[in-house]
Order: C-alpha cells, then sequence, then structure tokens
C-alpha cells in the first residue's frame, strides 16, 4: 500500500482507473468548455453516462486554473470535479501558477461540500503536455497547504494511470520527506 500522512490528511497513491474511485467525489482533468474529450475526461463521461454531459452544458465553460463540480451520475463517486488545467508551453506562461490554481479550487469546492474523501487524476499531463514530476511536486505542495486550512477532506488520492507515473509520486514525496 501506498500511504502517507500530509499534516492529518491520510494521502494515497493509487495506480489504475479514476472512474473506479469510491472517494466523495473525483477530479478530472478537463477542458474549457466542459463538454468531455479524451484521456481521463472520456472515460469520466464514458461511466458517468450522458447526463454528466448534460449538466455540464448548464455551466457555460470553465477557465483554465478553475473547477467546477457536477454531480456524478453512474460513478462511484457522487460527484465531479472538472478542473482545466493549462496547456504546457514550455513553463513561462503562467504554466505552474495555473495548475496549482486547479489543485487550489478543487480543494475549495470539495470544501465547500464538506467533503471527506477525493481522488485526483495527473491534470495536465497527458494530451496537454505538462512534464510529470514538475506536476506531480505541485499536486503535493499544493494539497498539502490548501488542506491546511478549514477543509473538511480527509484522504486524498493521487490516481496514477501507470507504474511509472506512481514511482514518480513516491520518490517525490520521499524526497519531500512525506
Ligand atoms: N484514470 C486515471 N488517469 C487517467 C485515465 C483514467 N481513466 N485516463 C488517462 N489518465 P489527459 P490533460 C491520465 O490527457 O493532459 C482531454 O481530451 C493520463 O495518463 O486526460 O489535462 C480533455 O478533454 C494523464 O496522466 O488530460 C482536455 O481537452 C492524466 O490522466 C485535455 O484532454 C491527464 O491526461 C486535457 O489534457
Amino acid at each position: 500500500m501506498h500511504r502517507y500522512a500530509l499534516g492529518n490528511v491520510k494521502l494515497e497513491l493509487v495506480q489504475g482507473d479514476i472512474t473506479r474511485s469510491d472517494t466523495q467525489a473525483i477530479a478530472n482533468a478537463a477542458n474549457s468548455m466542459l463538454l468531455g474529450g479524451g484521456g481521463v475526461d472520456g472515460a469520466i463521461h464514458r461511466a458517468a453516462g450522458p447526463d454528466l454531459l448534460k449538466e455540464c452544458r448548464t455551466l457555460g465553460g470553465c477557465d483554465t486554473g478553475d473547477a467546477k463540480l457536477t454531480k456524478g451520475y453512474r460513478l462511484p463517486a457522487k460527484f465531479v470535479i472538472h478542473a482545466v488545467g493549462p496547456v504546457w508551453h514550455g513553463g513561462r506562461q503562467q504554466e505552474p501558477e495555473l495548475l496549482a490554481s486547479c489543485y487550489r479550487r478543487s480543494v475549495a469546492l470539495a470544501a465547500e461540500k464538506s467533503l471527506t474523501s477525493l481522488a485526483f487524476a495527473s491534470i495536465s499531463t497527458g494530451v496537454y503536455g505538462y512534464p510529470f514530476a514538475s506536476a506531480a511536486r505541485i499536486a503535493v505542495s499544493t494539497v498539502r497547504s490548501a488542506t491546511r486550512d478549514d477543509s473538511a477532506l480527509q484522504e486524498v488520492i493521487f490516481c496514477c494511470f501507470s507504474d511509472g507515473d506512481l514511482a514518480v509520486y513516491q520518490g517525490i514525496l520521499r524526497e519531500a520527506a512525506i
């Protein structure tokens, strides 16, 4: 098992498909239209069923760095937090700030609903091209500081699609002495 503690929050690294996660919410790597797509977004829409797209259509899109919450429909998770990560352009177009903002906003939305458990996909690290290790460092440090405040979160999962990605997170947590 890959279990850690981030302050009072239980942190778990899991390799697998986030659509199977039974956390109260899962954080999707969406795009600003919020109308579905490929990658993890496509998988979430397929597993949730067509009502998810119907609700997404009412949201009017989402800015990069922001996130919006919907119900989870046929997913085990009750809610989906659709976070819009930045496209990687080399790192000088505020990509780190925008990615951190996705994680912060996702934790804030979970806090508004008093959710206790949340699983994150690795936002921006697929089609959007963000270098995985840099993105993972931002994910860990941002979730650590965001959950220090008033969130009800007791359990956060970083859901890695491959064993290699999970190994990167393990290395980062080791480096950070977590
Ligand atoms: N479960 C968990 N992780 C997954 C899954 C899954 N089922 N499928 C892929 N991943 P990406 P982005 C990982 O490309 O880079 C979409 O078309 C994948 O290995 O899904 O933020 C959206 O609509 C990678 O580590 O998202 C947007 O247009 C991570 O999820 C655009 O792609 C994110 O990869 C967003 O690009």
